[in-house]
């Protein structure tokens, strides 16, 4: 059983060796060659069992956070650490490690890298060591005050064999550790010293069954065992051992043994962590089968979908319970700025459309990076809703903190508990994707849409603003409309994706709820495919894109249903028209039974009949079967496509 005691940690001297920001700027800049950690996936492990196994499992759900390096460390039965780190894939790792095991060592640390400057090389991958190699650390995050730090330690004698950020903490704390023999004070002192966004995990030898961790804007959770705990970035590091949970704060440190969890700010004072129970189980984040998890997420959309609307619906009406006692502020807000970055951001724009129809209240939509280094108006009357898969996107997080300081209130939606953004905010909707591991993002972005409809009807009931309530009998046949797409028309859109393996460029097209989409097309064949594509607003056409097109230009056309507006539809098909005009090879999407695109297009993918705010859940779906087809017929990984990580914690 755990127990959760406070420890009473001396304070520590947290002054005198900092640099000013800009002395650290300026030998930043003298160091180019230096290489800064980012995000990386980080996990920890104390117990009875063997940690080397653990810690691989725990990396590969991880991996999505980057993968140029991976490393564990282990403490084995006679106090002695080792340590394998390798350049590349997590494989790598695990290729060395069939060859020579690091023993049966029941301690470890294990990480997973995504570097933003300099190679990815073995030396530069993680742990690093300290202490004559009786101490091990890895981080994530930037410390950005390293250059003094390295100047005073390379004062004093200490050799650095890596160009890492990393490897000064490691230094720093194995110089902190010989003046007291106490690993959990000299951590302590450590991270005061430390500037900048970091998660840091420890262990030394001299400590077998003891791993302490810190985090400072990075993200850091302990999963509570039988006799046994953890750390990890997310849940999914540990969710196939345990879903018990605590999420830690800001500002604070953790040390886990396998009968004890403390936890305590940086001072030392004890802090009590929040509890939650992972709805994940540790099947969800297999492949299951699939060929790439890509793919099984593209599959799970219709699941995804349900679980998102699942309790949310009663009478008829859309209920949130998580926003209960919050009708006040939906009444009395005059605005809404939605905030994210990335295929979020896409969601966030279909949205603004569905909240402003259903709750009759101005809603814009901000880019999260763009957001904070303005001087936007907002207030009190303001709600700020950030959507983040991950709830760990450092530009959304700091918009959110950003929005709160200017006396908004906060709403996020996410996908992952226990992330920051949700525990930055006043409230939280959840979406149920389950853990999405492929990094571009498909079953999280469905999910998002699904979760604004709901909020847009939400806030529309509370202030009284919905007339109609279509959308809401709407919402449970959602997940067959999505299913029914990806059983007609998979098959279809492979083999276009098939033939288009050459294409060197793709536009996509889409007005109204349509263009948010094109958008998301685009990115989803930007990021896996490596084929230049740009989405457009099609009524943009004509003020400059329209210049792109000549002779076999492929073009994808989200055509909306002329059901809900013959203005915008047949406004479309003007655009198609005027695109076949000048050669374009046009695939459109139209709903089963439009005839009026059939003579303009090349092809054409259907989607069933549904609700104007309905449409862009279905009609993303083959588009993300097409990025991911082309992406195939290039032999390329669409997991992990090429310098991308999936949750950037770094601005
Ligand atoms: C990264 C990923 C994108 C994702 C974006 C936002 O850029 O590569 O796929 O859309 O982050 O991620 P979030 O976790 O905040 O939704």
């Amino acid at each position: 059983m755990c127990r959760f005691s406070a420890v009473q940690a001396a304070a520590s001297d947290t002054s005198g060796g900092h640099a000013t920001a800009s002395e650290v700027r300026s030998d930043d800049s003298q160091n180019l060659a230096l290489i800064l950690e980012t995000m990386c996936g980080i996990v920890g492990y104390v117990g009875p069992r063997p940690s080397q196994d653990i810690l691989i499992a725990g990396l590969a759900r991880l991996e999505y956070r980057g993968y140029d390096s991976a490393g564990i460390a282990v403490i084995d039965g006679n106090g002695d650490l080792g340590m394998r780190k390798k350049a590349g894939k997590l494989s790598m790792l695990r290729d060395s490690l069939a060859d020579a095991p690091l023993g049966d060592g029941t301690t470890g640390i294990g990480h997973t890298r995504w570097a933003t400057h300099g190679g990815p090389t073995d030396v530069n991958a993680h742990p690093h060591l300290a202490d004559d190699d009786k101490l091990a650390v890895i981080h994530n995050g930037i410390i950005e005050n390293f250059s003094a730090l390295r100047e005073e330690l390379l004062a004093s004698g200490v050799e650095f064999r890596s160009e890492t950020d990393t490897e000064v903490a490691a230094a720093l704390l194995g110089r902190e550790y010989a003046k007291s023999g106490n690993l959990q004070d000299a951590f302590q002192n450590v991270v005061n010293r430390l500037e900048g966004a970091f998660t840091l995990l420890a262990m030394h030898e001299d400590h077998p069954g003891l791993v302490v961790g810190a985090r400072r804007n990075s993200p850091l959770v302990i999963g509570l065992g039988e006799g046994e705990n953890f750390l990890g970035s997310d849940v999914a590091a540990f969710v196939e051992h345990t879903r018990k949970a605590l999420a830690i704060g800001q500002d604070q440190i953790v040390s886990i043994t396998p009968s004890e969890v403390t936890v305590t700010d940086f001072s030392g004072s004890p802090v009590e962590a929040e509890p939650f129970d992972v709805s994940w189980d540790a099947a969800a984040a297999e492949k299951g089968g699939w060929s790439s998890f890509m793919a099984k997420e593209v599959a799970e959309q219709p699941q995804a979908v349900a679980n998102t609307i699942l309790g949310r619906v009663h009478d008829g009406q859309v209920v949130i319970p998580e926003l209960d006692g919050l009708d006040e502020l939906f009444i009395g807000i005059n605005r809404v700025i939605i905030t994210a970055c990335g295929t979020a951001s896409y969601a966030a724009l279909v949205g603004k459309y569905a909240i402003e129809q259903w709750a009759r209240v101005a809603t814009d939509v901000e880019l999260a990076h763009e957001f904070r280094y303005r001087d936007p108006v907002i207030g009190d009357d303001t709600l700020v809703i950030s959507i983040s898969q991950s709830g760990e996107t450092m530009d959304t997080l700091m918009a959110v903190k950003y929005a709160r300081e200017r006396g908004a209130r906060t709403l996020s939606i996410c996908n992952t508990q226990g992330a920051t953004i949700p525990r930055e905010s006043d409230a939280v909707v959840y979406t149920h994707a389950g853990p999405e591991v492929a990094v571009a993002s498909t079953k999280a972005f469905s999910a998002q849409i699904t979760a604004l409809l709901l909020l847009g009807l939400h806030m529309g009931r509370v202030r009284q603003t919905l007339t109609d309530d279509s959308a809401v009998a709407e919402l449970a046949d959602l997940p067959d409309k999505i299913a029914s797409v990806l059983e007609k028309e998979n098959d279809h859109v492979a083999q276009l994706a098939g033939w288009m393996a050459d294409t060197r460029s793709v536009l996509f097209l889409g007005r109204h709820v349509g263009y948010p989409i094109a958008l998301e097309g685009a990115l989803k064949l930007k990021e896996i495919s490596y084929i230049h594509a740009e989405g457009f607003a099609a009524g943009e056409l004509k003020h400059g894109p329209i210049a792109l097109i000549e002779p076999g230009q492929p073009v994808f056309v989200i055509v909306p249903s002329p059901r809900h507006s013959a203005l915008i539809h047949s406004k479309v098909v003007s655009n198609i028209q005027e695109i076949r005009a000048r050669g374009a090879r046009v695939i459109v999407i139209a709903e089963e039974g439009d005839a009026a695109v059939l003579p303009f297009a090349d092809e054409v993918i259907h989607i069933p009949l549904a609700g104007p705010m309905f449409e862009p859940v279905l009609a993303v779906v083959p588009l993300q079967i097409f990025a991911m087809a082309l992406a195939t017929a290039k032999g390329l990984d669409v997991d992990q496509p090429r310098n991308l990580a999936k949750s950037v914690t770094v601005e």
